[in-house]
Protein backbone atom coordinates (compact mmCIF):
# COMPACT_ATOMS: atom_id res chain seq x y z
CA UNK A 1 0.00 0.00 0.00
CA UNK A 2 1.41 3.53 -1.09
CA UNK A 3 2.15 5.34 2.20
CA UNK A 4 0.10 8.76 2.92
CA UNK A 5 1.86 11.74 4.65
CA UNK A 6 0.50 13.73 6.93
CA UNK A 7 0.93 17.49 7.79
CA UNK A 8 -1.32 18.77 10.27
CA UNK A 9 -2.24 22.66 10.55
CA UNK A 10 -0.68 24.61 13.24
CA UNK A 11 -4.01 26.94 12.59
CA UNK A 12 -7.09 25.25 13.28
CA UNK A 13 -10.02 26.81 11.84
CA UNK A 14 -13.18 27.70 13.83
CA UNK A 15 -16.10 25.18 13.86
CA UNK A 16 -19.43 26.98 12.05
CA UNK A 17 -22.83 27.09 13.64
CA UNK A 18 -24.09 23.45 13.66
CA UNK A 19 -27.37 24.83 13.23
CA UNK A 20 -26.52 27.40 10.65
CA UNK A 21 -24.75 25.51 8.25
CA UNK A 22 -26.18 25.85 4.53
CA UNK A 23 -24.67 23.66 2.13
CA UNK A 24 -21.20 23.29 1.63
CA UNK A 25 -20.09 26.87 2.89
CA UNK A 26 -17.28 25.76 5.42
CA UNK A 27 -14.19 23.44 4.91
CA UNK A 28 -12.48 21.40 7.65
CA UNK A 29 -8.95 21.72 8.42
CA UNK A 30 -7.01 19.30 6.13
CA UNK A 31 -7.42 18.45 2.59
CA UNK A 32 -6.26 15.38 0.72
CA UNK A 33 -3.74 15.23 -2.34
CA UNK A 34 -2.46 12.76 -4.77
CA UNK A 35 -0.46 13.59 -8.53
CA UNK A 36 -0.79 11.98 -11.38
CA UNK A 37 2.49 12.15 -13.93
CA UNK A 38 2.43 10.11 -17.35
CA UNK A 39 5.02 7.30 -16.97
CA UNK A 40 4.82 7.53 -13.36
CA UNK A 41 1.21 6.90 -12.55
CA UNK A 42 -0.59 8.42 -8.76
CA UNK A 43 2.37 9.63 -6.04
CA UNK A 44 3.05 12.09 -3.55
CA UNK A 45 -0.32 10.92 -1.49
CA UNK A 46 -0.66 13.39 1.17
CA UNK A 47 -2.98 15.07 3.70
CA UNK A 48 -2.00 18.68 4.19
CA UNK A 49 -3.93 21.73 5.53
CA UNK A 50 -6.93 22.55 3.84
CA UNK A 51 -5.73 25.94 1.24
CA UNK A 52 -5.42 27.59 -2.13
CA UNK A 53 -3.81 25.56 -4.46
CA UNK A 54 -1.42 27.03 -6.91
CA UNK A 55 -1.82 26.71 -10.85
CA UNK A 56 -0.54 28.29 -13.79
CA UNK A 57 -3.48 30.63 -16.00
CA UNK A 58 -2.73 28.30 -18.25
CA UNK A 59 -3.49 24.71 -16.17
CA UNK A 60 -5.62 22.84 -18.54
CA UNK A 61 -8.86 22.42 -16.42
CA UNK A 62 -9.61 25.98 -16.37
CA UNK A 63 -10.04 26.01 -20.13
CA UNK A 64 -11.49 22.78 -21.46
CA UNK A 65 -13.19 21.72 -17.86
CA UNK A 66 -11.71 18.22 -17.92
CA UNK A 67 -12.65 17.54 -14.20
CA UNK A 68 -14.88 15.13 -12.15
CA UNK A 69 -16.24 14.85 -9.01
CA UNK A 70 -18.05 13.01 -6.30
CA UNK A 71 -20.07 13.78 -3.24
CA UNK A 72 -21.17 11.46 -0.35
CA UNK A 73 -21.64 11.90 3.35
CA UNK A 74 -19.89 11.03 6.65
CA UNK A 75 -22.01 10.42 9.61
CA UNK A 76 -21.59 10.35 13.56
CA UNK A 77 -24.39 7.92 14.91
CA UNK A 78 -25.39 8.53 18.57
CA UNK A 79 -22.87 5.98 20.10
CA UNK A 80 -20.26 8.18 18.39
CA UNK A 81 -19.49 5.76 15.44
CA UNK A 82 -18.73 7.29 11.82
CA UNK A 83 -20.28 5.76 9.33
CA UNK A 84 -19.58 6.33 5.34
CA UNK A 85 -23.05 5.14 2.90
CA UNK A 86 -21.72 2.72 0.43
CA UNK A 87 -18.21 4.45 -0.52
CA UNK A 88 -17.22 2.18 -2.51
CA UNK A 89 -19.80 3.36 -4.91
CA UNK A 90 -18.60 6.32 -5.50
CA UNK A 91 -15.19 5.34 -5.79
CA UNK A 92 -15.97 3.51 -8.45
CA UNK A 93 -18.16 5.84 -10.28
CA UNK A 94 -15.72 8.33 -9.84
CA UNK A 95 -13.72 5.71 -11.85
CA UNK A 96 -15.84 5.89 -14.46
CA UNK A 97 -16.62 9.16 -14.99
CA UNK A 98 -12.53 9.45 -14.95
CA UNK A 99 -12.88 7.04 -17.80
CA UNK A 100 -15.13 9.00 -19.99
CA UNK A 101 -13.15 12.27 -19.16
CA UNK A 102 -10.17 10.34 -20.19
CA UNK A 103 -8.89 10.69 -16.57
CA UNK A 104 -6.42 7.58 -15.70
CA UNK A 105 -7.87 5.22 -13.29
CA UNK A 106 -7.04 5.35 -9.66
CA UNK A 107 -6.82 2.32 -6.98
CA UNK A 108 -10.26 2.53 -5.13
CA UNK A 109 -9.24 0.70 -2.45
CA UNK A 110 -6.72 3.16 -2.03
CA UNK A 111 -8.42 6.13 -1.79
CA UNK A 112 -11.30 5.34 -0.17
CA UNK A 113 -8.25 4.25 2.64
CA UNK A 114 -7.50 7.87 2.13
CA UNK A 115 -10.41 9.30 2.73
CA UNK A 116 -11.00 7.38 6.15
CA UNK A 117 -8.00 8.70 7.06
CA UNK A 118 -8.81 12.27 6.47
CA UNK A 119 -12.58 12.05 7.93
CA UNK A 120 -10.99 10.51 11.27
CA UNK A 121 -8.43 13.21 11.34
CA UNK A 122 -11.30 15.90 10.86
CA UNK A 123 -13.93 13.76 12.54
CA UNK A 124 -14.45 16.78 15.28
CA UNK A 125 -16.11 18.60 12.61
CA UNK A 126 -18.50 15.92 11.96
CA UNK A 127 -21.53 17.81 13.00
CA UNK A 128 -24.22 16.07 15.39
CA UNK A 129 -27.61 18.44 14.45
CA UNK A 130 -30.45 16.49 12.92
CA UNK A 131 -30.35 16.90 8.83
CA UNK A 132 -26.49 17.56 9.14
CA UNK A 133 -23.59 15.78 7.72
CA UNK A 134 -19.91 15.83 6.82
CA UNK A 135 -20.12 16.32 2.97
CA UNK A 136 -16.96 14.72 1.21
CA UNK A 137 -16.52 15.94 -2.36
CA UNK A 138 -13.27 13.55 -3.81
CA UNK A 139 -12.83 15.41 -7.35
CA UNK A 140 -10.09 15.22 -10.14
CA UNK A 141 -8.57 17.83 -12.29
CA UNK A 142 -6.05 18.07 -15.30
CA UNK A 143 -3.40 20.29 -14.38
CA UNK A 144 -1.19 20.54 -17.68
CA UNK A 145 -0.15 24.12 -18.70
CA UNK A 146 -1.10 23.65 -22.52
CA UNK A 147 -3.49 25.45 -24.65
CA UNK A 148 -3.76 22.88 -27.21
CA UNK A 149 -7.11 20.47 -26.69
CA UNK A 150 -5.84 16.81 -25.43
CA UNK A 151 -6.17 15.29 -22.62
CA UNK A 152 -4.18 16.25 -19.90
CA UNK A 153 -0.73 14.30 -18.48
CA UNK A 154 -1.01 15.51 -15.19
CA UNK A 155 -3.97 15.34 -12.82
CA UNK A 156 -4.59 15.83 -8.93
CA UNK A 157 -7.31 13.92 -7.29
CA UNK A 158 -8.21 15.73 -4.32
CA UNK A 159 -10.76 15.53 -0.90
CA UNK A 160 -12.14 17.83 0.93
CA UNK A 161 -15.03 18.08 3.52
CA UNK A 162 -17.57 20.34 4.67
CA UNK A 163 -20.13 20.50 7.40
CA UNK A 164 -23.29 20.97 5.66
CA UNK A 165 -27.53 21.10 7.17
CA UNK A 166 -29.77 20.52 4.19
CA UNK A 167 -29.27 21.05 0.49
CA UNK A 168 -32.78 22.76 -0.15
CA UNK A 169 -34.04 25.59 1.76
CA UNK A 170 -37.08 23.45 2.11
CA UNK A 171 -35.99 20.52 3.58
CA UNK A 172 -38.01 18.01 3.53
CA UNK A 173 -40.58 20.21 2.41
CA UNK A 174 -41.88 19.32 -1.20
CA UNK A 175 -40.71 21.89 -4.18
CA UNK A 176 -41.55 23.38 -7.00
CA UNK A 177 -40.04 21.69 -10.56
CA UNK A 178 -39.99 23.79 -13.67
CA UNK A 179 -40.72 20.68 -16.51
CA UNK A 180 -37.34 22.54 -18.83
CA UNK A 181 -38.85 22.78 -22.63
CA UNK A 182 -35.71 23.91 -23.88
CA UNK A 183 -32.40 23.14 -22.96
CA UNK A 184 -31.12 19.62 -22.09
CA UNK A 185 -28.89 18.37 -19.38
CA UNK A 186 -27.28 15.64 -21.52
CA UNK A 187 -27.51 13.83 -24.61
CA UNK A 188 -26.60 10.20 -26.04
CA UNK A 189 -23.23 9.60 -26.37
CA UNK A 190 -22.34 12.46 -24.07
CA UNK A 191 -21.32 12.60 -20.58
CA UNK A 192 -24.58 12.63 -18.58
CA UNK A 193 -23.67 9.51 -17.15
CA UNK A 194 -20.48 10.83 -15.67
CA UNK A 195 -20.32 13.31 -13.09
CA UNK A 196 -18.27 15.86 -14.95
CA UNK A 197 -18.31 19.28 -13.95
CA UNK A 198 -19.29 20.24 -16.90
CA UNK A 199 -22.44 19.10 -16.94
CA UNK A 200 -23.31 21.26 -13.95
CA UNK A 201 -21.96 24.54 -15.61
CA UNK A 202 -24.74 23.61 -18.47
CA UNK A 203 -27.28 23.31 -16.43
CA UNK A 204 -26.92 26.82 -14.58
CA UNK A 205 -29.22 28.48 -17.00
CA UNK A 206 -32.54 26.75 -16.76
CA UNK A 207 -32.02 26.67 -13.39
CA UNK A 208 -31.79 30.56 -13.26
CA UNK A 209 -34.58 30.59 -15.47
CA UNK A 210 -36.68 28.23 -13.56
CA UNK A 211 -36.17 30.05 -10.63
CA UNK A 212 -37.20 33.38 -12.17
CA UNK A 213 -40.37 31.85 -13.06
CA UNK A 214 -41.08 31.23 -9.01
CA UNK A 215 -39.91 26.98 -9.31
CA UNK A 216 -36.37 25.77 -7.54
CA UNK A 217 -35.64 22.97 -9.38
CA UNK A 218 -35.82 21.97 -13.12
CA UNK A 219 -36.86 18.90 -14.65
CA UNK A 220 -34.95 17.52 -17.59
CA UNK A 221 -36.46 16.30 -20.63
CA UNK A 222 -33.79 13.29 -22.81
CA UNK A 223 -31.61 15.56 -25.41
CA UNK A 224 -33.47 13.79 -28.25
CA UNK A 225 -37.32 14.26 -28.22
CA UNK A 226 -37.79 16.49 -25.48
CA UNK A 227 -40.70 14.16 -24.31
CA UNK A 228 -39.18 11.75 -21.61
CA UNK A 229 -38.11 12.78 -17.65
CA UNK A 230 -34.41 12.19 -17.08
CA UNK A 231 -33.51 13.78 -14.06
CA UNK A 232 -34.97 17.06 -11.51
CA UNK A 233 -32.04 19.44 -11.04
CA UNK A 234 -29.35 17.57 -9.48
CA UNK A 235 -30.97 14.11 -8.73
CA UNK A 236 -32.72 11.42 -9.66
CA UNK A 237 -36.71 11.13 -9.95
CA UNK A 238 -39.44 8.85 -9.18
CA UNK A 239 -43.13 9.43 -10.11
CA UNK A 240 -46.25 7.03 -7.93
CA UNK A 241 -48.73 6.27 -10.33
CA UNK A 242 -51.58 4.21 -8.91
CA UNK A 243 -48.87 2.53 -6.36
CA UNK A 244 -46.33 1.80 -8.82
CA UNK A 245 -42.89 3.64 -8.11
CA UNK A 246 -41.02 4.56 -11.78
CA UNK A 247 -37.96 6.04 -12.51
CA UNK A 248 -36.32 7.10 -15.86
CA UNK A 249 -34.34 3.50 -16.83
CA UNK A 250 -30.55 4.40 -16.95
CA UNK A 251 -29.70 5.45 -20.75
CA UNK A 252 -26.22 7.15 -20.78
CA UNK A 253 -27.61 10.41 -20.10
CA UNK A 254 -28.74 9.50 -16.47
CA UNK A 255 -26.47 9.51 -13.50
CA UNK A 256 -26.72 6.41 -11.93
CA UNK A 257 -27.19 7.88 -8.60
CA UNK A 258 -26.19 5.70 -5.29
CA UNK A 259 -29.26 6.63 -3.89
CA UNK A 260 -31.67 5.77 -6.71
CA UNK A 261 -29.91 2.38 -6.87
CA UNK A 262 -30.58 1.91 -2.69
CA UNK A 263 -34.66 3.70 -2.93
CA UNK A 264 -34.80 0.24 -5.45
CA UNK A 265 -33.63 -2.18 -3.29
CA UNK A 266 -35.39 -0.29 -0.69
CA UNK A 267 -38.90 -0.60 -2.41
CA UNK A 268 -38.28 -4.18 -3.53
CA UNK A 269 -37.73 -5.22 -0.10
CA UNK A 270 -40.92 -3.83 0.77
CA UNK A 271 -43.10 -5.51 -1.51
CA UNK A 272 -43.62 -2.16 -3.91
CA UNK A 273 -43.80 -2.19 -7.02
CA UNK A 274 -40.95 -0.35 -9.20
CA UNK A 275 -40.43 -0.15 -12.81
CA UNK A 276 -37.02 1.65 -14.81
CA UNK A 277 -38.66 2.27 -17.95
CA UNK A 278 -39.40 5.42 -19.67
CA UNK A 279 -42.06 7.79 -18.96
CA UNK A 280 -43.05 11.04 -21.09
CA UNK A 281 -44.38 14.08 -19.22
CA UNK A 282 -47.21 13.71 -21.29
CA UNK A 283 -48.02 10.20 -19.07
CA UNK A 284 -47.11 12.08 -16.11
CA UNK A 285 -50.05 15.32 -16.59
CA UNK A 286 -52.25 12.12 -17.74
CA UNK A 287 -51.56 10.58 -14.11
CA UNK A 288 -52.31 13.31 -12.51
CA UNK A 289 -55.55 14.06 -14.50
CA UNK A 290 -56.83 10.45 -14.13
CA UNK A 291 -56.09 10.90 -9.93
CA UNK A 292 -53.79 8.53 -10.50
CA UNK A 293 -50.48 9.85 -9.46
CA UNK A 294 -49.91 9.62 -5.86
CA UNK A 295 -46.58 11.42 -5.17
CA UNK A 296 -43.19 12.27 -6.73
CA UNK A 297 -39.64 12.37 -5.39
CA UNK A 298 -35.81 13.31 -6.36
CA UNK A 299 -33.61 11.71 -4.23
CA UNK A 300 -29.64 12.02 -4.05
CA UNK A 301 -26.79 12.11 -1.51
CA UNK A 302 -26.94 16.14 -0.62
CA UNK A 303 -30.91 16.25 0.12
CA UNK A 304 -31.78 12.20 0.28
CA UNK A 305 -35.35 12.26 -0.92
CA UNK A 306 -36.64 15.50 -1.86
CA UNK A 307 -40.56 15.68 -2.43
CA UNK A 308 -42.22 17.69 -5.20
CA UNK A 309 -45.22 19.59 -4.54
CA UNK A 310 -45.61 21.06 -7.74
CA UNK A 311 -44.89 20.99 -11.08
CA UNK A 312 -45.24 23.54 -14.17
CA UNK A 313 -45.23 22.76 -17.90
CA UNK A 314 -45.89 25.55 -20.30
CA UNK A 315 -49.23 26.72 -19.32
CA UNK A 316 -49.86 23.42 -17.28
CA UNK A 317 -49.28 23.49 -13.35
CA UNK A 318 -50.13 20.50 -11.13
CA UNK A 319 -50.20 20.21 -7.79
CA UNK A 320 -49.01 16.97 -6.27
CA UNK A 321 -50.58 15.09 -3.18
CA UNK A 322 -51.86 18.42 -2.54
CA UNK A 323 -48.33 19.97 -1.83
CA UNK A 324 -47.40 17.26 1.33
CA UNK A 325 -44.89 14.57 1.23
CA UNK A 326 -46.27 11.25 -0.08
CA UNK A 327 -46.19 8.17 2.58
CA UNK A 328 -43.64 6.55 0.73
CA UNK A 329 -41.43 9.59 0.40
CA UNK A 330 -41.10 9.79 4.37
CA UNK A 331 -40.39 5.92 4.52
CA UNK A 332 -38.01 6.11 2.41
CA UNK A 333 -36.36 9.43 4.20
CA UNK A 334 -36.87 7.72 7.20
CA UNK A 335 -35.43 4.77 6.62
CA UNK A 336 -32.14 6.00 4.74
CA UNK A 337 -31.58 8.74 6.99
CA UNK A 338 -32.23 5.91 9.71
CA UNK A 339 -29.60 3.37 8.07
CA UNK A 340 -27.31 5.87 6.82
CA UNK A 341 -26.73 7.54 10.75
CA UNK A 342 -26.63 4.35 12.52
CA UNK A 343 -30.23 4.83 14.25
CA UNK A 344 -31.70 1.40 11.87
CA UNK A 345 -30.27 -1.66 11.51
CA UNK A 346 -28.71 -2.08 8.27
CA UNK A 347 -30.01 -5.29 6.50
CA UNK A 348 -28.12 -4.18 3.80
CA UNK A 349 -24.49 -4.17 4.25
CA UNK A 350 -24.56 -0.40 2.86
CA UNK A 351 -22.61 0.98 5.89
CA UNK A 352 -19.09 1.15 6.38
CA UNK A 353 -17.50 2.22 9.86
CA UNK A 354 -14.50 4.76 9.92
CA UNK A 355 -12.41 3.53 13.03
CA UNK A 356 -10.07 5.15 14.53
N1 LIG B 1 -28.11 13.08 -10.70
C1 LIG B 1 -27.19 14.04 -10.72
C2 LIG B 1 -27.01 14.85 -11.95
C3 LIG B 1 -26.37 14.25 -9.59
O1 LIG B 1 -25.45 15.21 -9.59
C4 LIG B 1 -26.57 13.45 -8.44
C5 LIG B 1 -25.76 13.66 -7.25
O2 LIG B 1 -24.74 13.19 -7.06
C6 LIG B 1 -27.54 12.45 -8.47
C7 LIG B 1 -28.30 12.29 -9.62
C8 LIG B 1 -27.76 11.55 -7.32
O3 LIG B 1 -26.70 10.64 -7.15
P1 LIG B 1 -26.33 10.05 -5.75
O4 LIG B 1 -27.56 9.42 -5.22
O5 LIG B 1 -25.27 9.06 -6.02
O6 LIG B 1 -25.88 11.17 -4.91
C1 LIG C 1 -26.42 15.24 -4.66
O1 LIG C 1 -25.62 14.77 -3.87
O2 LIG C 1 -27.61 14.89 -4.69
C2 LIG C 1 -25.98 16.28 -5.56
O3 LIG C 1 -26.61 16.49 -6.54
C3 LIG C 1 -24.79 17.00 -5.19
C4 LIG C 1 -24.69 18.35 -5.81
C5 LIG C 1 -24.04 19.28 -4.84
C6 LIG C 1 -23.96 18.26 -7.09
Amino acid sequence: MVKITVVKTTAPRTRPDQNKLGFGRHFTDHMFIMDYTEGKGWHDARIVPYGPLEMEPACAVLHYGQAVFEGMKAYKSQDGRILLFRPEQNMARLNRSNARLSIPQFDEEFVLEALKQLVLLDRDWIPEAPGTALYLRPFVIGTDNVLGVRASSTYKLMIILSPVGAYYEEGLNPVSIWVEPHYVRAVRGGTGYAKAAGNYAGSLLAQKNAQAKGYSQVLWLDGLERKYVEEVGAMNVFFNIDGELITPDLGDSVLPGITRDSVLQLLKSWNIPAAERRLSVEEIFQAHADGRLVEAFGCGTAAVISPIGKLGWGERDIVINEGRIGEISQRLYDTMTGIQTGRLEDPFGWTVEVEG
